[in-house]
């Protein structure tokens, strides 16, 4: 063997296959871990002492809304210092391709994912090449948003699209799928992509299967309708012939506690005749736009931006409204365009989705907003440190299994979420004993404690508590 660059000793080695951690070295050449296990007494360019750490396969966000940070914010502290070093974009029905110039600002909520429409690109290759020419610290993978496609072609998106609108989004969709993007997402839940009856999302899932991409969704109803809207998914996947993906499952409203037992049966049966997979965030509050009419169904919301008062962000909207002295929809009324924290989870079911095996963790982070949900920064470390080790939830291999090779499997990422020889460098030493997050709803914008250093592509994007600077970052493209 040549002189590897790199050297880890005497770690706690987590394959992220699920297999139990064994203590051995890890040696990296380039971009690939060269040897591991008993790797014999040659020495590394750099050597890393690991006693007492743990050294895994970089975490991989199943579900983000990265798109513009990778471009804004590149070396995303938010995620990085998590230990993840790749997500997985365009999910919820947004992504930032494929938009043809001219088109104008796009309906909300797409406009705030796209700079007010300021950052789109016309083809998925423009969007990856704009991502290579000025690359982040993590890889990429990418999702098409079905709002997006509906905004490409539609004058009108509130509304079922026609026969025309469908073949030229099935035209779309296939050229993105041809320059590399993993699937389609839809946002069924959100205005105007709620207005697409289910024969449009076939219709569009349908060009998928030959590609061998993925349908992903955040379902119509989380709510009252959670199950309809299992089926729902679960149709769509077999009328197209597709694996489907329920993002960030969960059953919201006190009236819907506890049905994660039902909901999850469902899946379980239905992943008997076809694909079924999912993933989900680990907090009893969700976050998206702020809705006034949905304002009541939660227990308390708490703002994370509002265009008309800035000042409002990270604040009760049950204080804003009492010291205006209005209702909190009114108060919301007056926020908007807004984002918001909604509290409307249950523990028991939180647990039971993370802890089913198939699931796979996916932050939905919002990482440029003023006061975010602490997913965008404490996802990862929280399962890890909360979940796995002081709650006993599941063992910490399984953690990471769930993070890592598990995510890879599903959305197609050759050679990532393992430790092996001749995989890629993604890297992250942990301290298992004191990973944690410490991102909270009061401070949400904190690096978590115990992530020692992490490396994309056998580069070190994060030391110390801080970014290096390195900016390794790979579009990958759907093999
Ligand atoms: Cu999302
Ligand atoms: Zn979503």
């Amino acid at each position: 063997m040549d002189t590897p660059n790199v050297v880890f000793r005497n770690a706690t080695l987590i394959d992220g296959t699920g297999a139990p951690g064994r203590v051995g070295d890890l040696a990296v050449s380039g971009d690939r871990i060269v040897a591991l296990g008993d790797i014999g007494r040659v020495a590394g360019a750099v050597e890393i002492d690991a006693t007492g750490l743990a050294l895994a396969p970089g975490f991989i966000d199943a579900h983000c809304h990265d798109d513009l940070p990778l471009l804004r914010l590149p070396l995303l502290e938010a995620k990085v210092s998590q230990g993840v070093t790749t997500v997985i974009n365009g999910n919820c029905g947004f992504s930032l391709a494929p938009i043809p110039p001219g088109r104008g600002r796009p309906p909300a909520p797409l406009d705030a994912l796209t700079g007010n429409g300021r950052f789109v690109f016309e083809t998925f290759a423009a969007y990856f090449a704009a991502l290579e020419s000025a690359p982040p610290a993590v890889n990429s993978a990418c999702l098409v948003g079905h709002s997006a496609l509906r905004h490409a072609v539609m004058d009108d998106v509130y509304r079922p699209a026609g026969e025309g609108e469908i073949a030229a989004m099935r035209d779309l969709l296939r050229a993105a799928m041809t320059d590399g993007a993993i699937g389609l997402s839809t946002g069924l839940f959100y205005p105007p992509s709620a207005e697409a009856p289910t024969e449009e999302v076939i219709a569009l899932s349908e060009v998928l299967a030959s590609f061998g991409g993925v349908y992903v969704t955040h379902m119509r109803d989380e709510a009252d309708g959670v199950s309809d809207s299992l089926r729902e998914t679960f149709r769509i996947g077999r009328e197209a012939g597709v694996p489907v993906i329920v993002s960030h499952h969960k059953c919201m409203g006190q009236a819907n506690h506890g049905r994660s037992v039902e909901t999850l049966a469902l899946i379980e049966a239905a992943g008997r005749d076809q694909t079924v997979w999912l993933d989900a965030y680990p907090y009893v509050a969700t976050s998206t736009f702020l809705q006034p009419g949905r304002v009541r169904d939660a227990s308390k919301v708490l703002i994370t931006r509002s265009e008309t008062t800035p000042e409002a962000a990270g604040r009760d909207l049950a204080d804003i409204a009492q010291e205006w002295g209005v209702t909190a929809e009114a108060a919301a009324e007056r926020l908007v365009p807004a984002g918001a924290i909604y509290f409307q989870m249950d523990e028991a079911d939180v647990s039971r989705i993370l802890a089913y095996e198939h699931t796979m963790i996916g932050s939905d982070g919002i990482v440029a907003e003023p006061h975010p949900h602490p997913r965008a920064w404490g996802t990862f470390p929280r399962v890890l440190g909360h979940y796995a080790r002081d709650r006993g939830l599941f063992s910490l291999e399984e953690a990471v299994r769930k993070m890592t090779s598990l995510t890879a499997g599903r959305f197609g990422l050759t050679d990532r979420g393992v430790l092996r020889e001749g995989a890629f460098a993604d890297l992250v030493l942990f301290d298992p004993a004191t990973v944690i997050d410490t991102a909270d709803f009061q401070t949400p914008a904190q690096p978590a404690a115990g992530i020692h250093q992490v490396w994309t592509n056998g580069a070190c994007v994060w030391k110390d508590g801080g970014p290096t600077g390195a900016r390794p970052g790979r579009v990958l493209r759907r093999a």
